[in-house]
């Protein structure tokens, strides 16, 4: 994909928005032209030609495995020293070949999550959680492929369920005959909680152990299981599931909404919201963390 963040126009196509039906913008009024909808039909026809391949190469190396490899190198979280701020000003260090002129940068693209939770009277933990909801993308400028950083997640170590997108894709996956990974519970015992749920690599997964200590248990939900379309929308893997998990996924569900449906191509003013920022990241996080 020429741009990281294409997969999530295709979610939009997926998941259309129930509130406007061109699934494409959000409520917010704006003195910039909106893509209108003909012109995002025809970016989507080009783009899901890049997006397939994308999760052609997904499916088939997110194995168990991979998963675990993955895990070791960073989850000592021994990488970097830095704080909210300084890894959102990072992230947007990530150029990719889509149009400037059209396209939000990444802090762009946080702030217009953040400041749709914020406009909606919606707790300050829940605010902060859409500013940084996508930080774990930082892996990309570690070197990780973008197959291994953004798309839907889903658990590793069982079989991958009919209502991951693309699931065909998986027949090229190693794990796809494994005696035990491709049966319905795999590793794992009946609703053993997602917790002792190993899911495949990505930004979520990552972001998650970096901010653990620091937010509540509803942000973390959010922030670990924003891309595991299978559970919050197609209610797959509920076998997996705990009573908590169950509870815990409303505020998921809550979340995605804006995820998807709060960007625009409206240009937050970053200078001026950046002091209200810096003020609620201090209120939960310490001057760096580990990354
Ligand atoms: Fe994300
Ligand atoms: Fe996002």
């Amino acid at each position: 994909m020429s741009d990281i963040d294409a997969w999530e126009d295709e979610l939009k196509l997926r998941y259309p928005n129930p509130k406007n039906d061109s699934g494409t913008k959000s409520d917010l009024s704006t003195d910039r032209p909106q893509k209108s909808r003909d012109t995002f039909r025809d970016y989507a026809a080009e783009s899901r030609e890049s997006v397939k391949e994308f999760y052609r190469l997904n499916h088939a190396r997110q194995t168990y495995a991979f998963a675990q490899v993955k895990r070791r190198q960073y989850l000592k979280l021994n990488h970097r020293s830095m704080g909210i701020w300084e890894a959102m000003e990072y992230l947007n260090t990530l150029v990719d070949d889509s149009d400037p002129d059209t396209d939000l940068s990444q802090i762009e693209h946080l702030l217009q999550t953040s400041e749709s939770i914020r406009a909606d009277g919606h707790p300050d933990w829940f605010i902060l959680t859409g500013l940084i909801h996508d930080l774990g993308k930082i892996l990309c400028l570690m070197g990780e492929p973008q197959w291994a950083v953004v798309g839907d997640t889903f658990p590793v170590g069982c079989a991958y369920a009919k209502g991951i997108v693309y699931h065909e894709f998986f027949r090229d996956n190693p794990d796809w005959n494994h005696p035990v990974y491709s049966t319905r519970l795999g590793i794992y015992r009946e609703n053993i909680g997602l917790r002792h749920v190993k899911m495949s690599w990505g930004h979520d997964e990552y972001l998650y152990q970096v901010v653990k200590d620091f937010l509540p248990t509803e942000a973390l939900y959010m922030i670990r299981y924003h891309s595991f379309y299978a559970a919050h929308r197609e209610n797959e893997y509920q076998h997996l599931f705990d009573k908590g998990d169950h509870q815990f996924f409303e505020w998921v569900c809550k979340f995605n909404e804006y995820d998807l449906y709060s960007k625009s191509d409206e240009r937050p003013n970053v200078k001026k919201l950046r002091p209200y920022y810096e003020n609620l990241i201090d209120q939960f996080f310490p001057k760096t963390i580990n990354w």
